[in-house]
């Protein structure tokens, strides 16, 4: 993009009023359609003899979870009230002790080494891919040990990880009591992306979702599910979501039927929702190319990106303070924000520094957390407002070097 096209577009646009969000608070849409649902699912709990908003029998749940788990190609599909419990269900379903090891990516959010944590087992960091932000296959060899119980990956920022590499490592490295290590995915920010032809969600032993309100579908703001095809693993989940039925330790993480409701609707507009994200981030993509320094989303040929978020790269010389300044340029000069997705978990939470097995062996995940950037992008920003955000990193760019 020259600088006087540049120019022509940012003082056409103008500065927006309010800054855009790096990770827009309501990621999804909702239609009219989803309210009217809402309203029906609302109208149909106002019988004192009938159904109320809670408990997992309900149609409205029922119809979700059979929507999703068709959605991903899975036998089974567990909704819950958010991807965090989700993920604390899915290890306990493990029955982990104290020196067994969860390999978590370090390049990530919170959620899952806090799950690890919860569960008492050791929490051991592996190295992301610089290319693609997922957990690095080759890294997660070097982290297995016989204790190892679970390769816990995220799909990072919409992007699938390379799950099956994982499952033949997992195959190749098999615990001398439990087996191969459980793969399980945390894919609250990538519902919907594809791999190998599948979505995510229909490999490995099971993989958690989240409809939270910033994620790629949501269910009025929380919610979230879990998808395997095991049906002894789901009965286990369904036990645990409701107290915890005769056998095993439960409590309650069920969604309401308000929400279940939404859900369907939201899952049968996913593909459009995220069809119009990989537009944007497409045209993104042909307006940034050639900005000097700055690497751009790498989607790789088996995968489907579904561009929650827009993960940059400045170059090494910038990590840190000059990347910390060009984001601060564009939300200052242009209020356009970028949000920093992520850098290594254990700088953020001392807890999760004081309980990880290591952090002091992870020179790529710091590095990476030094240089990412991710410009904000949602399905429903215009070309035009996308051409802003465009001109108005190129011309931080071009002011920094
Ligand atoms: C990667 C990841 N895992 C888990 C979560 C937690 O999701 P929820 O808010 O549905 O509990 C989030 C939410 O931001 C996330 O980004």
């Amino acid at each position: 993009m020259d600088a006087a096209t540049r120019r022509h577009i940012l003082d056409e646009h103008g500065k927006p009023e309010t800054p855009w969000r790096g990770e827009p608070n309501f990621g999804g849409w909702y239609t009219e359609e989803e309210i009217e649902v809402a309203v029906q699912a609302i109208r149909s709990s106002l019988d004192w003899k009938g159904e109320g908003f809670g408990g997992a029998g309900q149609q409205e749940i029922v119809n979700l979870e059979s929507a999703f788990a068709a959605y991903c190609g899975t036998s089974e599909c567990v909704s819950v009230n958010g991807a965090a419990g989700g993920l604390d269900m899915a290890l306990e379903a493990l029955d982990l002790e104290p020196h067994d090891e969860v390999i978590v990516p370090a390049v990530n959010f919170r959620a899952s080494s806090m799950s690890v944590i919860g569960q008492g087992a050791r929490l051991v960091f592996a190295e992301a891919d610089p290319r693609t932000f997922q957990l690095d296959p080759a890294d997660v060899i070097k982290r297995l040990t016989p204790n190892t119980r679970a390769i816990f990956p995220t799909h990072m920022n919409g992007l699938s990880a390379p799950i099956d590499d994982y499952l033949e490592i997992a195959e190749q490295h098999p615990h001398p009591k439990y087996g191969p290590p459980k793969v399980i995915g945390d894919a609250a920010r990538a519902c919907g992306g594809g791999y190998r032809g599948t979505k995510i969600g229909k490999r490995g032993y099971m993989t958690v979702f989240s409809f939270h309100t910033m994620k790629l579908m949501t269910t009025l703001g929380e919610g979230g599910a879990i998808t395997t095809d095991d049906p002894d693993l789901a009965a286990r989940l369904r036990d645990v979501r409701m107290f915890g039925g005769q056998e095993n330790w439960g409590s309650n993480y069920k969604m309401t039927k308000v929400q279940a409701a939404v859900g369907c609707v939201q899952v049968r507009r996913l593909d459009e929702m995220i069809a119009l994200r990989r537009k944007r981030a497409y045209e993104r993509t042909a307006m940034l190319d050639g900005l000097p320094g700055i690497t751009l989303p790498y989607e790789p040929p088996d995968c489907e990106h579904t561009f929650y978020l827009y993960t940059c790269l400045v170059p090494r010389e910038w990590a840190g303070e000059k990347r910390n300044r060009l984001c601060a340029m564009m939300r200052d000069e242009f209020g356009v924000e970028c949000v920093i997705a992520n850098a290594p978990v254990y700088l953020s939470s001392g807890l999760i520094k004081r309980y990880a097995a290591n952090t002091t062996d992870l020179p790529v995940s710091e590095e990476l957390g030094a240089r990412l950037f991710c410009p904000s992008l949602h399905p429903l920003m215009t070309e035009r407002e996308n051409a802003y955000l465009c001109a108005a990193l190129w011309e931080c760019v071009e002011r920094l070097q």
